[in-house]
């Protein structure tokens, strides 16, 4: 019998959601790869900041924590963001179309962290980020590789390295270097961490529903608990050709 499958093309929603990403407590980078391993690359990177920072499509800005004392801090956001994200964070400047709200060259680092896939026109976005950045500034990107569909339907790419360095050399950006997070050991162990989250966090609508999954949760809390401690070993290995994501630093030529 032919498998009966969903037209993914209209999919509206995903079919569990975890949590979004509010505060990165160190319990909570432990069991998130995806955003622990985008907090341990940007620890140096933004130790490093200087000036003004601007945030682009900052959500609940859970990076700003590791900007260093003194650094001015501008968090830019779509207007859609609350209905589409969740997100509607204090100290966010909301707005709508694709130019963003700022001057040219206000700011000496741009930071857009896990964005670049929710954006229509991610040529646009990166000449946006190009305007607004001081000429010797950097830009700081990180993308999600190996992850789910997520946020549907405002998901709409997956980059590579190869592409990454396409639409930055484009733009006019330099002295790019691209990283990636995790290996192919981390994406086994986050593939098989997801498998148990449904079950450990239910989202049924009955309360019968839910009683089920969470005792299904309990007996498959070992194999979550095995995994994430492989995925955090993992990080001690480089990755590249399968990775949870990568982490992309350009400059603005002075001149
Ligand atoms: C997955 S969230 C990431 C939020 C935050 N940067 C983080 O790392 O947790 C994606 C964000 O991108 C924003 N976004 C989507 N399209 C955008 C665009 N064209 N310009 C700016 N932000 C955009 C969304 O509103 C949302 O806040």
């Amino acid at each position: 019998m032919a498998l009966k499958r969903e037209n993914q093309a209209n999919r509206q929603k995903e079919h569990w959601q975890p949590p979004p990403c509010i505060a990165l407590s160190g319990l909570r980078r432990f069991f998130d790869l995806q955003a622990g391993t985008v907090w341990n690359d940007l620890v140096p990177l933004l130790a490093k900041a200087e000036g003004t920072l601007l945030d682009a499509g900052c959500g609940a800005q859970p990076y700003r924590p590791l900007l260093p004392p003194g650094v001015r801090y501008i968090g830019i956001d779509q207007l859609s963001a609350e209905a589409d994200f969740g997100y509607k964070t204090p100290h966010t400047i909301y707005y709508s179309g694709d130019r963003w709200p700022v001057e040219n060259g206000v700011a000496d680092t741009i930071l857009a962290t896990e964005t670049l896939e929710h954006v229509r026109d991610p040529r646009g976005f990166i000449a946006e980020a190009f305007r607004c950045v001081k000429g010797g500034g950097r830009l700081i990107l990180t993308v999600p590789f190996s992850a789910r569909w997520h946020y549907i339907p405002r998901d709409y790419f997956r980059y590579t390295p190869s592409g990454l360095n396409m639409l930055l050399a484009e733009s006019g950006f330099t002295d790019v270097e691209i990283y990636a997070r995790g290996n192919s050991v981390t994406v086994a162990s986050l593939k098989c961490m997801a498998l148990a989250l449904p079950f450990l966090i239910p989202q049924a609508d009955s309360l019968f529903e839910r009683f089920a999954y969470m005792m299904a949760g309990a007996l498959m809390l070992p194999w979550f608990l095995f995994f994430s401690v492989l995925g955090n070993i993992s990080l001690a290995f480089a990755g590249g050709d399968d990775c949870l994501g990568y982490t992309a630093v350009a400059r603005k030529p002075k001149s």
